[in-house]
């Protein structure tokens, strides 16, 4: 059962990107849950279809009799648990969903990860990893002169994005103290690269400035976001996943805090060097739009811990990671006319009118 993982929503931006780095070693083989949900995509993972080190189950993870069964059938060396709703401006407009999956579904697959975990031979038991990928938005917001987040910065979630995904990162603390199982916890900040959904800021403004739209930026645009080339957080997570110690959580950053304002005309000196358009600069269609309510001010990471315990840094510079990212939105019109039609049309059009 060496190497063999359940991963929960792997048809994310992040997950896919896991999976596809995973499977380039050939002694790993992935089990991928996902509800497919708006924003799960099969498409990420074409290239991985027909592998046989690689199952696709589209289903829930607060189906605990599915989870059971799969956990039973597939057994597993590991969980490593991405399935949650993720985006913050969703999660003010219909916060449900989200404590549905992130506090809900994390403690069924929770409760089926222990039973699973529990009947295991005692080798296999000591081996067993449950790994949760969480976010720095369980921290709050910084003052512009506070230190960075460390793993021992109070929890203070402020939108009901970030509270869901603190209840999960309590959940699996406690799953760890009171039962003993191996839990290992990630919290992340900011990613960014192929495969991520439009609504989130920077796939947004690549393609916005692509096709000549408003560019939106809340507030006055200096709010701070500490960002993450996604192959870098996917190399780092399975750093944690092999050497990480059980009970422990680690915190993962890029070391590139950033006004969003610098962020989107970056992008716009990118996309306008890479797809020349009309007019003289992507920068004109720049427009302030109304705040994010409880908008968190800035975010920062202290990742030393993983690298002084680990051995993880991130490799990209944002520099070189933003030209990639930029890069592949131009070039792959399949991917993105797949996901900019129907049900994400009618939240561009609902979100963002006056
Ligand atoms: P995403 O929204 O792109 O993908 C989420 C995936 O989970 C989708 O494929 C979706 O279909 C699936 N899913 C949703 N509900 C499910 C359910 N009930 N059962 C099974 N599958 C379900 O998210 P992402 O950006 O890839 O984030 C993945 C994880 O990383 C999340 O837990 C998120 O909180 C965390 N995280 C994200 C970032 C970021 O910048 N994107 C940063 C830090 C941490
Ligand atoms: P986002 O990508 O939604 O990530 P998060 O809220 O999880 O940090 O947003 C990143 C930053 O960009 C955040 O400060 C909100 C801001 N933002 C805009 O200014 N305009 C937008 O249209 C979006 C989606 C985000």
């Amino acid at each position: 059962m060496q190497d063999r993982i359940l991963v929960t929503g792997g048809a994310g931006f992040i997950g896919s990107n896991f999976i596809l780095q995973s499977m380039q070693d050939s002694s790993c083989s992935i089990i991928n849950l996902d509800k497919l949900t708006y924003a799960g995509n099969l498409r990420n993972l074409e290239s991985i279809a027909g592998n046989r080190r690689y199952v696709f189950v589209q289903g829930d993870i607060g189906d605990r009799k599915l989870v059971s069964q799969l956990l039973a059938e597939q057994t597993p060396a590991a969980v490593v648990h991405f399935a949650a709703e993720s985006h913050v401006d969703r999660s003010i407009r219909g916060p449900e969903d989200f404590i549905r999956t992130n506090v809900n579904g994390t403690f069924s697959l929770l409760e089926e990860s222990r039973a699973y975990w529990g009947n295991l031979s005692e080798e296999d038991r000591s081996h067993f990893r449950f790994l949760h990928v969480s976010t720095d938005e369980v921290y709050g917001s910084l003052r512009p002169d506070d230190p960075p987040f460390s793993e021992r910065t109070p929890y203070a979630p402020n939108s009901p994005y970030a509270a869901s995904k603190a209840s999960s990162d309590h959940l699996v603390r406690a799953y760890h103290q009171t039962f003993g199982l191996p839990t290992l916890t990630t919290n992340c900040s900011n990613n960014y690269g192929r495969f991520q959904f439009p609504e989130k800021l920077i796939p947004l403004i690549i393609l916005n400035a692509r096709d000549g739209k408003p560019l939106p930026v809340y507030g006055d645009g200096k709010n701070v976001r500490d960002w993450l080339f996604v192959g870098d957080h996917c190399e780092a997570i399975a750093t944690v996943l092999r050497k990480g110690r059980p009970g422990d959580t680690y915190n993962i950053g890029g070391w590139n805090e950033k006004p969003n304002i610098e962020i989107v005309e970056t992008i716009c000196d990118l996309v306008d060097e890479m797809a020349p358009g009309k007019s003289p600069s992507r920068r004109e269609l720049i427009t302030y739009v109304k705040d994010r309510p409880g908008h968190d001010r800035r975010y920062a990471m202290d990742a030393s811990k993983i690298e002084r315990e680990l051995g993880w840094r991130p490799k990209e510079t944002l520099e070189s990671g933003l030209r990639k990212t930029v890069r592949w939105y131009l070039e792959n019109h399949d991917w993105v006319a797949g996901v900019t039609s129907g049900s994400y049309r009618q939240w561009i059009a609902t979100h963002y009118s006056a």
